[in-house]
C-alpha cells in the first residue's frame, strides 16, 4: 500500500476529533485532501498524526469520516477490511441480543457511525437486506460487506441483497439495485408489532416504511388510548395510522399531501383484516389545509402526530420544520381536545434536542398555549447514537399534554 497522506486538519476537526466526533466538514484544509487518496491520515498543528480518515472527494459536506484513532494508522489502513468485517460482526451480534427486536420483522443491523461504520447502514427487512451508503466511500468494499452479512446471515441470499447510496444532492440519490439484477423490482410484505406493511424495493428513493421510527411506534402505545380519535399528519404510508388502530383507536385520520403514498396507505390497510378500515379516514390533502377544513367543522382529536420533512417549498420559499411549528402549534391546539396529546417530531441533525425543545417551549409560551411537556422521544433499539455526535440522533420527538 502507498503511503498514506498526512493533512493538517482545521483546528475545530482537531477538537472535534479529541471529542469522538468522526465527521471531518467541507472546508480549506478537508478541500485539499490528495483528491485520489481513500484514506488521508489527519494531523494537527503539531503535524502529529491523529486519525485514519476514510475520504469522500464527492460528498459535498462531509468530505471524510474517521476509521480509527488508534497507532499505527498504516496498518489500520492495511488490514482495513479485516477491521469492516469485525465491526459488522459485533454489529451484528448486538442486534441478536436485543430481545425487543423479535417483534418486528424490520430493523438496523447496522447504523453507521455509532456502531464504527460510518456512513453505512444496514436494513433488514424481513427476508430482504437493503444496504445504505451515505458515502461513495464505500462502494468498493461491496462484496466484502456482502459476504460478511451472508457468513452469519445465509439466509439471504443474493438476490434480496440490495444496495443504495444515499446522497446529499438529487443526483446522488439513486433507488435501492438489486445486487444480482439492476432491473430487479420487489414488492412484499413484512410484520411489525402484529401488523403487515406492503414494502416495495428497487422502485423509489423510499421503500415504504420507516423503521427508524419502529422503537418509537412502541413507546408511543401507552399513550394511545381505546376509543380515542387520533390525527396523523404528514402520514406517509401510515405506519402511526394503522399502530393507532391496531391499539384500539375508534377513529383514526391520516393527512398526506401525496396521492401515491395515501394510496399505499390503503393497501397497507387492506393487509390487516382485523382492522376496521371504516375507522380509517384518508385525506389527500396539505396538513395546513386539513387543519383549517377541521377548524371550521370544528372538529377535535384527543391525540395529534406531526411529523413534518424537515423542510419543504411551497414553489416560492422554503421553510423549515422548525419555523414552520409555530403557525401548526397554533391550529393543531385548536383541533384538540382538551387534556389531548401533540407528538411533535423533527427529523434533522441541524437542529440539537435542546434546540428543538426551547422553540417549542417558546412558541407555546408567546402564543400563551398551556401544555406540559411528557416523554422526550429518540432514535432506541437497533438506532444508537454516540455522545458527542449531535448530528446522529437527527430524529426527535415530544409529547406534550394538553392542560
Ligand atoms: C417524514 S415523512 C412522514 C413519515 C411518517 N410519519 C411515518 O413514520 O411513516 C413526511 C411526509 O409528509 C408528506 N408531506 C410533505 N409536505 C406535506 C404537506 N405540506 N402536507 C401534507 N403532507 C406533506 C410527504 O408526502 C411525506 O409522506
Amino acid at each position: 500500500m502507498n503511503k498514506i497522506p498526512e493533512c493538517l486538519v482545521h483546528p475545530v476537526s482537531i477538537k472535534l476529533i479529541r471529542t469522538g466526533h468522526p465527521w471531518i466538514t467541507s472546508d480549506n484544509f478537508s478541500n485539499r485532501f490528495p483528491r485520489h487518496s481513500e484514506f488521508i491520515v489527519a494531523t494537527d498543528d503539531r503535524k502529529r498524526a491523529m486519525a485514519l480518515l476514510m475520504h469522500d472527494p464527492y460528498h459535498k459536506n462531509i468530505k471524510a469520516r474517521v476509521w480509527s484513532t488508534k497507532f499505527p494508522f498504516d496498518r489500520e489502513a492495511q488490514h482495513f477490511t479485516a477491521g469492516v468485517q469485525a465491526r459488522l460482526d459485533l454489529a451484528f451480534e448486538k442486534r441478536s441480543q436485543i430481545s425487543a427486536l423479535k417483534e418486528r420483522d424490520n430493523f438496523y443491523l447496522v447504523f453507521g457511525e455509532a456502531d464504527q461504520l460510518p456512513g453505512l447502514f444496514i436494513l433488514k427487512l424481513k427476508d430482504r437486506v437493503l444496504i445504505q451508503f451515505y458515502t461513495q466511500f464505500w462502494n468498493r468494499y461491496k462484496s466484502i460487506i456482502q459476504t460478511t452479512l451472508q457468513e452469519v446471515y445465509p439466509e439471504f441470499k443474493d438476490e434480496n441483497i440490495w444496495f443504495q447510496l444515499r446522497g446529499e444532492t438529487r443526483e446522488l440519490q439513486k433507488l435501492p439495485a438489486n445486487s444480482t439484477n439492476q432491473e430487479r423490482r420487489d414488492e412484499f410484505h413484512l410484520q411489525e408489532f402484529g401488523l403487515q406493511y406492503l414494502v416495495r424495493l428497487g422502485s423509489s428513493y423510499d421503500h415504504g416504511i420507516y423503521t427508524d421510527m419502529s422503537s418509537i411506534r412502541h413507546t408511543l402505545a401507552p399513550l394511545i388510548k381505546e376509543n380515542s380519535s387520533v390525527l396523523n399528519l404528514y402520514s406517509y404510508t401510515g405506519a402511526f395510522s394503522l399502530w393507532a388502530l391496531k391499539l384500539g383507536a375508534k377513529e383514526v385520520t391520516s393527512v398526506d399531501l401525496s396521492p401515491k403514498y395515501i394510496e399505499w396507505l390503503q393497501q397497507n390497510l387492506g393487509l390487516n383484516p382485523e382492522i376496521n378500515s371504516t375507522q380509517h379516514h384518508a385525506l389527500t390533502m396539505s396538513v395546513d389545509e386539513s387543519l383549517e377544513k377541521f377548524i371550521s367543522e370544528n372538529k377535535k382529536f384527543d391525540f395529534i402526530i406531526c411529523d413534518p420533512p424537515s423542510s419543504s417549498s411551497d414553489g416560492e420559499k422554503r421553510t423549515s420544520a422548525i419555523k414552520a411549528y409555530r403557525e401548526l402549534l397554533i391550529k393543531m391546539d385548536k383541533v384538540l381536545q382538551p387534556e389531548g396529546r401533540l407528538v411533535l417530531f423533527l427529523n434533522t441533525h441541524q437542529v440539537t434536542n435542546q434546540k428543538f425543545e426551547k422553540t417549542i417551549q417558546d412558541n407555546l409560551k408567546e402564543l400563551k398555549l398551556n401544555y406540559k411537556l411528557g416523554t422526550r422521544l429518540s432514535l432506541g433499539q437497533d438506532c444508537p447514537t454516540l455522545k458527542n455526535f449531535p448530528e446522529g440522533s437527527y430524529l426527535k420527538g415530544l409529547v406534550l399534554e394538553k392542560l
